[in-house]
C-alpha cells in the first residue's frame, strides 16, 4: 500500500471510481478521465497525507506493482472518528486482499496514529463490506447519516484494545 499520486495512478483511479459496485455502493464521483482523476487525488486525496499522515492509499500486489483497488484511513469532517474504507477492482475481490489491506491500515492506525478509535460507514445492502467489516473484528453501533437529505449508512467501530486490534499489543 502507498500514497497515491496524481499523474503515475489517475487510471488506476478512474477504474476504481467508475466500478459499478463502487458508484452503488459508495457513490458517483465524477471522475471520468485521467486528467479529472489526477485533479481529484491532488485536491481530495493527497492533501489528508500531510495534514493527518493517513489517506486513502492504493494497494498493489506485492509481485508485479499491478494496482488492485485503494484501501485507507479518512479523517472526514461529518464523523468525529477516523473511518476505514476500502474499494477493490472486481476482477481481485474473493481473495482475501481486501481483508489483508483493511487489517494493515487500522494496524497503522493503531500503532502508528495512535487512535482510540477505528470506525467505517457502508450502505445495509453492501452485505460483502459488511462481512468484511465484522471478520475486521468491527461491531455495527448505529445508523447515521453523513449529508443532510441523503441515505443513511451503518456505521461500524472498533476500539484500540478490542479485539481488532493486532496480536502484538
Ligand atoms: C467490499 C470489498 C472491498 C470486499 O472485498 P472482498 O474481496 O470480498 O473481501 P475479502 O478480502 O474479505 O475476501 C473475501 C473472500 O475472499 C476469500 N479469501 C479470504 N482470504 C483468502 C485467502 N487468503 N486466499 C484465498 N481466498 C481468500 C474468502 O472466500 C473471503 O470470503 P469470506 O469473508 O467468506 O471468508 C469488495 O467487495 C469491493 O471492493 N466492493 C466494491 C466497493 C465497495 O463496496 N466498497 C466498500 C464501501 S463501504
Amino acid at each position: 500500500m502507498r500514497e497515491l499520486e496524481p499523474e503515475r495512478d489517475a487510471a488506476s483511479i478512474v477504474e476504481v471510481l467508475n466500478d459499478p459496485a463502487f458508484v452503488r455502493n459508495v457513490g458517483d464521483r465524477g471522475v471520468r478521465t485521467n486528467a479529472e482523476a489526477a485533479v481529484y487525488i491532488r485536491e481530495r486525496i493527497a492533501p489528508s497525507y500531510d495534514r493527518f499522515g493517513f489517506g486513502m492509499w492504493l494497494v498493489e500486489l506485492v509481485a508485479n506493482a499491478e494496482p488492485i483497488g485503494i484501501c485507507g484511513l479518512l479523517k472526514r469532517d461529518a464523523l468525529e472518528d477516523v473511518d476505514v474504507g476500502f474499494s477493490l477492482l472486481e476482477r481481485y475481490r474473493g481473495c482475501g486482499y481486501a481483508f489483508e489491506a483493511a487489517s494493515a491500515a487500522m494496524t497503522y492506525g493503531w500503532e502508528v496514529a495512535r487512535l482510540s478509535r477505528i470506525v467505517a460507514i457502508t450502505v445495509p445492502h453492501n452485505s460483502r463490506s459488511i462481512a468484511l467489516l465484522q471478520k475486521l473484528g468491527m461491531q455495527f453501533e448505529k445508523m447515521v447519516q453523513l449529508v443532510p437529505d441523503t441515505r443513511e449508512v451503518m456505521l461500524f467501530a472498533a476500539s484500540a484494545g478490542g479485539q481488532a486490534q493486532s496480536d502484538s499489543k
